[in-house]
């Protein structure tokens, strides 16, 4: 059992509870990171490596906290990361996810990889808005991964614009599957357990993240995740959806501008949570790189990221280095896996509350006010 959903104050409390509850490969699933997970402590560490430089006396009585996202207005200035194979988690899956953030007015991007289709996914968020007479902001957007198939590419898509979706979130960080450890070693554990260890495995099977197959069994990512991926297949998928693209993935200034120059209409830096390439630059730092070497970008193009946030004072240094708004992940997986959709709201609640904690003793009353020289980042600059 795990401790009542108000005793959650901060999102590691969801992370505790997350861990009690699950079985131990949906454990592994959520909570896995490349190699030796140097890139996913990077990311939770550089956020703490960054101060502020808060301003006083200011009148903060009231805060607002709006964003707008790909033109949706947006209560808050982050959204839900998606995330594959819900199912392995809560047994409302990405509905219940969906559910969570309608109610409080978050948008949520869908995963390909999504235990269920994106028409049912869709269908749950019309359901949940019904029922509060469409009172809410919350929009949902999709992340594509790009079949190999270039017709069943193509059917996706059009798949996904009929279901209503509002932007495409192209990911671009998974030419194949990163080494997800944890889950060998749980590999491994099974196969000796039925005996089946004699030779060492070098064909791995991947893990949970499966677009083909939804629930946790499935183990091949053929058809998905396709290495030939390159910049000339982005005007194809731009032509066929026909509405605004976000690239989810970008590492460094170079690719932010090739983004730019091939019409994206954002980037969103990140490294997979930590779950792709060993070593990454966490997307804190790909903001200051950009900063340095291509400021032009900013006001060109939409600027997310994501990775390692866990703290509405995390979100509001992002803001004050020009992103636009930034994508949390595990939280709310974790929240959802121990609590549902009330979860889902109570993580947002968490970290809306520290965010306008944040927003005013920083010195400000709406996020139009935020600057890059409200935060001290010499810190990370200086190695
Ligand atoms: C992910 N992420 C991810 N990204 C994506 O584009 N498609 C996907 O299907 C998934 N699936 C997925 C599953 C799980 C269990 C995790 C933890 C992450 C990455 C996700 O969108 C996001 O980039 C990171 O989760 C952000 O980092 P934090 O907030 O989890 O630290």
């Amino acid at each position: 059992s795990v401790p009542h959903v108000s005793l959650c104050v901060s999102t590691p409390d969801f992370e505790k509870a997350a861990k009690a509850v699950l079985p131990n490969k949906s454990w592994v699933y959520a909570s896995a990171s490349a190699n030796a997970g140097l890139s996913l402590k990077g990311n939770l560490e550089d956020w703490t490596r960054i101060s502020f430089r808060p301003r006083i006396l200011r009148d903060v009585g009231s805060v607002d906290m709006r964003r707008s996202i790909l033109g949706h207005s947006s209560k808050y200035p982050f959204y839900i990361s998606p995330m594959g194979t819900m199912g392995a988690l809560h047994p409302g899956a990405e509905p219940e996810m969906v559910r969570g953030g309608v109610r409080k007015g978050c948008h949520v991007v869908v995963s390909t990889a999504s235990t269920k289709p994106n028409e049912e996914i869709m269908q749950s968020y019309i359901d949940a808005q019904q029922q509060i007479n469409n009172a809410s902001p919350s929009k949902l957007f999709f992340q594509y991964y790009m079949p190999v198939n270039r017709n069943k590419a193509i059917e996706l898509i059009h798949r996904v614009k009929k279901a209503g979706y509002k932007g495409l979130w192209i990911t671009v960080d998974t030419a194949t599957l990163g080494k997800r450890t944890a889950d060998r070693v749980l590999q491994a554990e099974e196969a000796l357990a039925v005996g089946m260890a004699e030779q060492p495995t070098t064909d791995w099977e991947v893990g949970a993240e499966n677009p083909d197959a939804p629930a946790m069994g499935g183990r091949s990512v053929d058809g998905f995740l396709t290495p030939h991926l390159n910049w000339q297949d982005l005007a194809w998928v731009k032509k066929e959806w026909g509405g605004p693209i976000v690239l989810k993935g970008v590492q460094c200034a170079e690719d932010a501008k090739l983004a730019l120059e091939y019409g994206c209409q954002g980037i969103l830096l990140s490294n997979h949570g930590g779950r792709q390439l060993q070593t990454a630059p966490s997307a804190l730092m790909t903001l200051l790189e950009i900063r340095t070497y291509c400021p032009e970008v900013f006001g060109k193009m939409e600027i997310y990221l994501d990775g390692g946030l866990r703290d509405g004072s995390d979100v509001l240094k992002a803001l004050c280095l020009g992103a636009t708004a930034v994508g949390v992940g595990r939280p709310f997986l974790y929240a959802l896996s121990a609590y549902g959709s009330k979860g889902v709201e109570r993580c947002v609640d968490v970290l809306a509350d520290e965010l306008e904690i944040g927003m005013k003793l920083l010195g400000v009353t709406s996020l139009d006010q935020v600057r890059p020289e409200m935060v001290n980042a010499q810190r990370l600059l200086n190695e």
